[in-house]
């Protein structure tokens, strides 16, 4: 398998799509059928006192079931870039469909405003808070999608009703593709990749940076501890490094691995970091957890146990549990009993990616995206729901495409679907 993230390829082949023949909503390069495979036959499901996991009542729902949706007017296949954000404070939602935004005010979801993010492929955006209510979206891509080779990450700032103010702020460097810590607890920093470099700007001042300049491969993942004092950097160089934030000096370098790292996370309490590494043929996927309290101590290692590129890790904010996702795999393991107490697999491991892993409530629930669609596991009723294509619905396959969206003021649950619709349900009790 060649190791390159699906999001680097992805754009440059869908503009040869583009430049040719028309893409249809049959286009069998990007687009497959839910058919037998959503929700996926499973070697091994979430259990509880050896009990597997059962669908909730009135569970999977399909497509076409949701409260109601959002989308842009494009035919499937013409663009995998279709992403959604809903600001911390739930009062505005911004879609994009690549190049342009609509922004929703979420009291009665009208569109109040639409206009063009001057990037293109925009593959991820970003709502921050903003003095006085206003919000700032960050929109971000490669920056050969770039015409003019203009900064790939912008924002823009939006009024608190959701309108641009028209001040927009250029930042070199793309967002991760694979983080959700790419600004600051305190929303001041933030951390852009560029190649082999990692730029730290100050959000509201960019001459204000620091440039993480030590690794010798791409960057992949790059996250701010959650006191804001360190960053984690994993490149495909094989090294995962710790640097002060605040001066940029390297703190400590983890590895070589021997493989490509793509993804490192800290633990909520800043206790641990981990690093994942691997591609599946030179060095098999695995996942290393260091102490930052002991450098040298020997780290937590997860070996053996995944088919594929390991790009989605998450602990519960009590610092407990750690979910792992790989291709058609899942773990969660105990800090606590040093084990892994769950495994969730799919029949056939290497076809799709676990991504948007995140703990609910706690250590409550996990939800995650598999097979185009959204699940939940609940551990405390050892039940599932899932929200997703039915048979005959058509999707692009991709991981990285959608975003999960849980708009706890309205009790929706939903987001960017692989379709280019955004869904909402509601949030099961
Ligand atoms: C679950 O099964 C394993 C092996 O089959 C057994 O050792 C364990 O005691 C069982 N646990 C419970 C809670 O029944
Ligand atoms: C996004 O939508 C805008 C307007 O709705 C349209 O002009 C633009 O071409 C669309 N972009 C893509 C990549 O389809
Ligand atoms: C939504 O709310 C705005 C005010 O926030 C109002 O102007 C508009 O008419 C409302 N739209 C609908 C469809 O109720
Ligand atoms: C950092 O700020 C300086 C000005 O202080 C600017 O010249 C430089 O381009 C900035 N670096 C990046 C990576 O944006
Ligand atoms: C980071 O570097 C600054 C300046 O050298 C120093 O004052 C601070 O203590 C360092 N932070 C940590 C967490 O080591
Ligand atoms: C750190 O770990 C090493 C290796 O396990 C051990 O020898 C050493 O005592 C530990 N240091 C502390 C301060 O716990
Ligand atoms: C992948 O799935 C097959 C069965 O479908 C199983 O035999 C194999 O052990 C799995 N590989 C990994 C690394 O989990």
């Amino acid at each position: 398998m060649v190791s390159i993230p699906f999001l680097l390829i992805l754009p440059g082949l869908l503009q040869l799509a583009s430049a040719g023949t028309v893409p249809t909503r049959t286009n069998s390069f990007q687009t497959v059928e839910a058919a037998a495979k959503a929700p996926p036959d499973l070697l091994s499901d979430f259990q509880q006192n050896n009990v597997s996991a059962k669908w909730a009542e009135g569970y999977p729902k399909e497509w076409g079931s949701e409260s109601f949706k959002l989308e842009y007017p494009l035919p499937l296949g013409s663009s995998t870039s279709f992403f959604a954000a809903v600001s911390k404070d739930e009062k505005i939602l911004a879609l994009t469909n690549g190049t342009h935004a609509k922004v929703f005010k979420m009291d009665n979801m009208t569109l109040v405003s639409e206009f063009p993010l001057k990037i293109n492929w925009a593959y991820r955006i970003l709502l921050r808070s903003a003095p006085e209510g206003q919000h700032d979206l960050f929109a971000t891509s490669y920056e050969y999608n770039n015409p003019d080779g203009s900064a790939p990450t912008r924002k823009i700032r939006l009024s608190p009703d959701g309108i641009p103010t028209g001040q927009e702020t250029d930042y070199n460097g793309r967002l991760s593709s694979f983080d959700i810590q790419s600004i600051s607890n305190d929303g001041r920093r933030l951390l852009t990749l560029q190649s082999t470099r990692v730029f730290v700007y100050d959000v509201d001042d960019p001459s204000k940076n620091l440039t993480l300049n030590q690794h010798s491969d791409s960057v992949m993942s790059a996250i701010f501890s959650p006191d804001g004092k360190y960053i984690a950097t994993a490149a495909w160089d094989g090294y995962g490094k710790l640097w002060n934030a605040t001066s940029g000096e390297l703190v400590y370098s983890f590895g070589p691995s021997g493989g490509q790292n793509w993804l490192t996370r800290f633990s909520p309490d800043g206790k641990y970091v981990l690093v994942a590494v691997g591609s599946g043929t030179k060095v098999k996927p695995h996942v290393k957890i260091w102490s930052l309290t002991n450098l040298t101590a020997e780290p937590i290692e997860f070996a053996g146990l995944f088919p594929d590129w390991v790009r989605s890790a998450e602990w519960t904010s009590d610092g407990e549990y750690l979910a792992i996702g790989s291709y058609g795999k899942m773990i969660v393991y105990s800090m606590n009993q040093r084990q892994i107490v769950q495994t969730w697999q799919m029949e056939d491991n290497r076809t799709w990616e676990i991504y948007e892993l995140v703990w609910l409530e706690g250590s409550k629930r996990l939800a995650y995206k598999i097979t185009g669609g959204l699940e939940i596991y609940d551990f405390e009723k050892n039940l599932k729901y899932r929200w997703g294509p039915g048979d005959l619905d058509h999707y692009n396959y991709g991981a990285g495409i959608g975003s999960l969206i849980i708009v706890k003021s309205k009790g929706w649950i939903g987001g960017a679907d692989t379709d280019m619709k955004l869904r909402f349900w509601p949030y099961p009790a």
